[in-house]
This record gives C-alpha cells, sequence and structure tokens, in this order.
C-alpha cells in the first residue's frame, strides 16, 4: 500500500447475505469497531438492503455499496436494478463485473464494460473486479487475461471518471476457498494492472488507482497482503460478514 500516493479501502461484499433487519444488526455491530479507521470502509449489501444500510451508517464513517447494476436507465429487464436507480437512494458505491456475475450470470467483459460506464455517468463510484480462474493461471495466461479484462472492461471510461473507478484483483480459485494467494503473486497481479492502466491512462492515474485485492482475506492474512506496495486495499467476502474479522481487516489498512 502506498498511502503518499492513493487511498486505502476496504470494502465488504456480503454476497447473497443478510435480511434487512439482519443488515442493520451487522452494520451496528461493524460500525464502533471501525470508527477510527484511516481508510475508507464499505459495506456493499443486497439491493433489498440498500435502505436499512444507508440509515443505518448515516453519521458514520462506513459508506454503502451495492453489488451490481444493469447499463440502461429504465426499462424491461426483470429483475434488474438501474445506475440511476442507486444514485436516486445516494448509494456511493457500487460493485462491477464479479466473477459470480461472470461464472454464473453469463456476463462478459462487454457487459461489464457496459454496466461499469453507466455507473459512472451516473455518479457511482465503481469496484471493478477482475481475475483469472485456476486454469489461467496454470497456463500461464494470467497477466494477459487480467490485462484484457481490465482493457476492455474500461473502454471508454475517461481520465476523469477513472478517479472513481478502483479495481479488485480477485484470483477465482481464492474466492470462498480459503486458499489465498500469496501476498507476492497478489502484489505481482495488481503491479501489472497499474502498469496496463499506465499504458491506457498515464502514470500518474495509475499511481494514483485504488487496486484492491480479493479472495479469502482475513484477519490473518491482511497484514502481509497489505503489506505489498501494489495492494491498496481489499475486498472481502466471508469475513466481511464477522465484525471482528473486517474490522482487524480495516485496522490492518489503517497502519
Ligand atoms: P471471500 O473473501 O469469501 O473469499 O470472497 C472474496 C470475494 O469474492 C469478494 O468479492
Amino acid at each position: 500500500m502506498n498511502k503518499a500516493l492513493r487511498k486505502a479501502v476496504i470494502a465488504g461484499n456480503w454476497k447473497m447475505n443478510k435480511t434487512p433487519a439482519e443488515a442493520k444488526e451487522l452494520l451496528d455491530a461493524i460500525k464502533p469497531l471501525v470508527k477510527d479507521a484511516d481508510c475508507d470502509v464499505v459495506a456493499c449489501v443486497p439491493f433489498v438492503d440498500l435502505s436499512v444500510a444507508l440509515e443505518a451508517t448515516a453519521g458514520s464513517n462506513v459508506k454503502v455499496g451495492a453489488e451490481n447494476c444493469h447499463w440502461e436507465p429504465s426499462g424491461a429487464y426483470t429483475g434488474e436494478i438501474s445506475a440511476p436507480m442507486l444514485a436516486a437512494m445516494q448509494v456511493p458505491y457500487v460493485i462491477i463485473g464479479h466473477s459470480e456475475r461472470r461464472t454464473y450470470f453469463g456476463e462478459t467483459d462487454v457487459t461489464v464494460n457496459k454496466r461499469v460506464k453507466a455507473a459512472l455517468a451516473n455518479g457511482l463510484t465503481v469496484i471493478l473486479c477482475v481475475g483469472e480462474y485456476l486454469e489461467q493461471r496454470e497456463q500461464g495466461v494470467t497477466g494477459e487475461v487480467v490485462a484484457l479484462q481490465t482493457k476492455i472492461d474500461l473502454q471508454g471510461v475517461s481520465a476523469e471518471e477513472l478517479k472513481r473507478v478502483i479495481i479488485a484483483y480477485e484470483p477465482v480459485w481464492a474466492i470462498g476457498t480459503g486458499k489465498t494467494a500469496t501476498a507476492a503473486q497478489a502484489n505481482e497481479v495488481c503491479a501489472l494492472i497499474r502498469a496496463t492502466i499506465a499504458d491506457l491512462y498515464s502514470k500518474a492515474d495509475a499511481d494514483a488507482l485504488t487496486i484492491q485485492y480479493g479472495g479469502s482475506m482475513n484477519a490473518k492474512n491482511a497484514e502481509e497482503l497489505l503489506d505489498q506496495p501494489d495492494v491498496d486495499g481489499g475486498l472481502i467476502g466471508g469475513a466481511s460478514l464477522k465484525p471482528e474479522d473486517f474490522a482487524a481487516i480495516v485496522k490492518a489498512a489503517s497502519r
């Protein structure tokens, strides 16, 4: 983490967990534990929890995010939520392109790019997820895969808009498996993403970009991962549902 150049951001991705009542309870437990954080703290929650989450975190340093949004502002897209809907609720963050969306719901870099652009056009800050499958790592194409995702997912995004983009490097084989990338592996790919951004934009833009690692980050391994120069935060799944564990990761990012 290089705090002189960029912001550390720890974001929880709650995935398909917690009813509104449970969301309030979890946020009420998290808030006092992270109130002195010297990093940005975000909780990305299911759509039905957004209202309650915004209310529960009002006046605190915990910011709220959604887990996806559609690229059209409105229309016949049963089951989808648009970026203007999130903006109207004053939701500041949205995750786009999570590997679970890509794997289980057929999202491609083309649809991810459309969603990224819609979110940015509506004033949201995007947490854009990229990462390779295990077989791609074994084939030695991690760098190519992640660079390609980065390039396509950000097509048409201006340098000005890039200031509202966070990239989360999440190796798919590390998500929910307990298999964390080593600190060196995480840093290598985060650095490669930064180099890709430097090529696409500029070195200054790349230096200012927050790049998170995600995939079985927990209270024990957070410090070592966050000590890496190109790892600027974490996107946390399972551990974000446990207040003490999430707070320990926030503490590691606050050093
Ligand atoms: P886990 O932390 O549960 O491995 O999930 C990571 C993730 O997918 C965050 O988006």
